[in-house]
């Protein structure tokens, strides 16, 4: 009886409370649930803004291509068209798996038949990295929205002819920064934005990745400074809102088979930044364990971090080895799931014209820049400085 005393009044007496602003899965259920009442509420606040429908062509049916592919059959605002992909015997089970009887499936050599069809508002580019600028180019000149993996091309110059491609077409060129859109990295972004816990003082990145790539993707990927570190650049830089001024990085190849293309598999990078935050990120491209996704910023006032993701979240004690857990996803298309389907919401709003592209061109060319001294600063031992022009940085994350 020790606790009747506070026994409270019916909840039915008392206002409901609102669901937390974390509950994104939550506030996505109700604006569909609220959508289809009879009594919806007129402008409700969302990010999916409209209900118009844009076309796509799908250029790249592997991994990153069938996380694409899966979302935009998934969601109401997209139709496919095309589906671009050079290994004609993969075609069959795709239409069967995906039930595709009504979509054109072309090689890359056919592709122009893509760009002429005044259908197509938009080019999801998911094939390898080399091929990224020529379909890039010719979508845009073609008038085409085009949403691009990353990176956008094999460096920093054509990276930027890409989007001086954009410019002058006006369409939107989205480099498909997926973990922008993790709620978890962004949610760090806005604590340590908020001054939760001050001026930072150092952020640590731990990326590594599961499962190791093929040796036929890494021979063509442009190497693990552009192909992984991208991410972790633009993360850190994303968050700070400040772009180092020097760079030292140790890389090597623990692999064989990656030292015999002239590629890494670890590496430590150290960057300086101009408040005086230093950064640290330590890459892998095999981690055994699973994918090893971590992120902590440390400051004056404490810390905030990203901790790897589970499946589920049972824990388990038989006997006394200890408490043990689910594992942590196992790769990229679990753990940024949401992500991913987040990231094409946003660049369906772009498009529709509801509001402004949240990766800006001079971010992705910073990141590239910074990539590339990364890279350099690996091969001679050195550190590298970095300088910026004026203009060169991106106003809007800089605040
Ligand atoms: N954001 C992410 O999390 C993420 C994850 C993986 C890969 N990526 C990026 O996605 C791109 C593809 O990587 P992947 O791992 O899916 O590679 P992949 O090798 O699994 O798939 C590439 C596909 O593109 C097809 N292809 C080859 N040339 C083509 C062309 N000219 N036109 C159309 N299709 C063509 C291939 O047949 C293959 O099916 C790369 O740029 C990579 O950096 C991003």
């Amino acid at each position: 009886m020790a606790t009747e005393k506070f026994k409270e009044a019916s909840p039915y007496t008392k206002p409901r409370p609102r669901p937390p602003r974390e509950d994104y899965i939550y506030k996505h259920f109700l604006y569909f649930f609220e959508f289809s009442l009879t009594r919806a509420k007129k402008n409700t606040k969302t990010i999916y803004h409209s209900n118009a429908t844009i076309t796509f062509a799908l250029f790249g049916v592997g991994r990153a291509g069938t996380i694409h592919l899966t979302n935009i059959l998934h969601n109401s605002r997209c139709k496919l068209l095309y589906v671009v992909d050079d290994i004609e015997a993969n075609w069959s089970n795709i239409k069967k798996r995906f039930r595709l009887e009504n979509v054109s499936f072309l090689k890359s050599k056919q592709s122009e038949a893509v760009f002429i069809d005044h259908n197509v508002q938009a080019v999801i580019v998911a094939s390898p990295t080399y091929t990224h600028q020529e379909i890039v180019t010719k979508a845009l000149a073609a008038k085409k929205a085009v949403f691009c993996e990353k990176p956008v091309a094999e460096n920093r110059e054509d990276t930027e002819k890409c989007y001086e491609v954009a410019r002058l077409c006006g369409k939107p060129l989205f480099t498909a920064f997926n973990r922008r859109f993790d709620p978890s990295y962004s949610a760090l972004r806005e604590r340590a934005r908020n001054g939760e816990i001050g001026h930072v003082h150092t952020m640590n990145i731990i990326s590594r990745d599961s499962p190791m790539p093929t040796i036929d993707y890494l021979r063509i990927s442009g190497g693990i400074f552009h192909d992984c570190m991208v991410h972790d650049i633009d993360m850190m830089t994303w968050i700070l809102g400040e772009y180092p001024t020097a760079v030292a990085v140790q890389a090597t190849a623990n692999v064989p088979e990656i030292k015999a293309i002239d590629d890494v598999d670890t590496v430590v990078a150290t960057l300086k930044f101009p408040s005086g935050t230093l950064g640290m990120i330590n890459l892998s491209r095999n981690a055994c364990y699973g994918y090893d996704m971590r992120l902590e910023a440390f400051g004056p006032k404490g810390t905030v971090r990203v901790a790897n993701e589970q499946p589920n979240h049972v824990e388990t004690m038989y006997g006394y080895d200890g408490p043990t857990t689910a594992p942590i996803y196992y790769s990229f298309a679990s753990r940024f799931k949401s992500a991913y389907i987040r990231e094409m919401n946003h660049f369906l709003d772009v498009v529709l014209g509801k509001c402004e592209m949240m990766v800006q061109s001079k971010e992705t060319l910073a990141v590239s820049k910074i990539a590339a001294a990364c890279e350099k600063s690996s091969r001679t031992g050195q550190m590298v400085e970095l300088c910026w022009a004026a203009g060169e940085l991106p106003e809007e994350n800089l605040m």
